[in-house]
């Protein structure tokens, strides 16, 4: 069996496939080139921005442990990465978020309307290179995601400011508008090295664990995380009546009293740092953190043990060490 090589890093992961991400970033500013210049000017200002490319990674990794040929999910990475940037773009209007990446968000700068339209001259790139790929199970896949993906947000914006928002809730809410698509991305990277229908639905299955246990870390660094290292603004999801598991455990636990507090404070137009200290102390004493991040850990451990059926590679070992790396990252 061929050793599997050592990962410290989330570096280590990246060199693993350095030549293919390379080739992956000149394709997204190469699919970009329109003589409507606005388009590569925002796409560019979100794309360029130093996203993590987990996604893409996902796709590669998982294609190249199933024995495809290297350089054969390029385009395939940038359909992912162009997927991604489109929800971004559109999440960030419906948030109206001010920062991204450690810049100010597209919608900030350009408006509403320029960020929609461009998001979805992406998401409709995105499928239009998809298609040259002569592959109804890869359309099937993306198309499928995506609509999960819409259904998971819109299900997000009915339950915001809602208390009475369950575990349950929130558990279909993340999987659709985050795990859906890196499971999309780890089955898309199967279909591409034509692997058989079993593999391909374990490699869907890590992806979605991985995908679960990110959107919960992304919700618990809201809360304890700092703007420099997360590139956007923290303690936002509260601003924004967004419940998310941090908070759900402390309203399911909560006195009578606590719980009308949270409620107020998430009623209300503005958060103020007073209210945002009480509910981290309510977080801290009901141990909503370590509770959230149990959750993630077990979805850690699902997506690793699906990789054991899977042939030993480096790649396989960097797909371990990306499961890992999804709960100790810090932004
Ligand atoms: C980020 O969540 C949101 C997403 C990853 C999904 C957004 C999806 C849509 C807007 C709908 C679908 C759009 C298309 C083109 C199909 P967050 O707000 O919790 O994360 P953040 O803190 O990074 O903003
Ligand atoms: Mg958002």
């Amino acid at each position: 069996m061929q050793r599997e090589q050592e990962f410290n890093t989330i570096d280590d992961v990246f060199n693993l496939i350095r030549d293919e991400l390379r080739d992956a970033e000149a394709a997204y500013t190469g699919y970009l080139q329109t003589n409507v210049s606005l388009i590569p000017k925002i796409s560019e200002h979100i794309i360029l921005s130093g996203g993590k490319r987990l996604r893409p990674a996902l796709l590669i990794l998982t294609m190249r442990m199933l024995g495809g040929a290297p350089g054969s999910g390029t385009a395939l990475a940038a359909v992912i990465e162009f997927i991604h940037t489109a929800t971004l773009l559109h999440d960030d209007v419906v948030d109206e978020a001010d920062m991204r990446r450690g810049l100010a968000a597209a919608n900030a700068i350009w408006g509403n309307e320029a960020s929609v339209l461009v998001g979805d001259f992406l998401f409709s790139t995105a499928f239009d290179l998809a298609v040259d790929q002569r592959n109804i199970a890869i359309l099937k896949a993306l198309s499928s995601a995506t609509r999960r993906l819409a259904e998971g947000e819109i299900l997000e914006l009915m339950r915001t400011a809602d208390v009475d928002t369950t575990e349950t809730d929130y558990r279909k809410i993340i999987e659709g508008k985050t795990a859906v698509l890196m499971a999309a991305a780890c089955e898309c990277g199967a279909l591409l090295a034509g692997d058989d229908p079993g593999r391909q639905e374990k490699m869907r299955s890590y992806g979605l664990h991985a995908g679960m246990a990110f959107q919960i870390i992304d919700d618990i660094l809201d809360y304890t995380s700092r703007e420099e290292a997360l590139g956007k603004s923290i303690g936002i999801d509260l601003e924004e009546g967004k419940l998310t598991l941090p908070l759900i455990r402390v309203l399911e636990q909560a006195a009578p009293a606590e719980r009308e507090r949270v409620r107020d404070i998430i009623l209300a137009d503005f958060v103020s740092p007073e209210d945002f200290s009480q509910v981290l102390d309510l977080i801290r004493k009901y141990r909503g953190i370590e509770f959230s991040t149990a959750r993630a850990t077990e979805h850690v451990e699902a997506a690793r043990e699906l990789l054991a059926d899977m042939p030993a590679s480096p790649y396989r070992g960097a797909l371990d060490f990306l499961a890992r790396y999804i709960v100790n990252r810090d932004r």
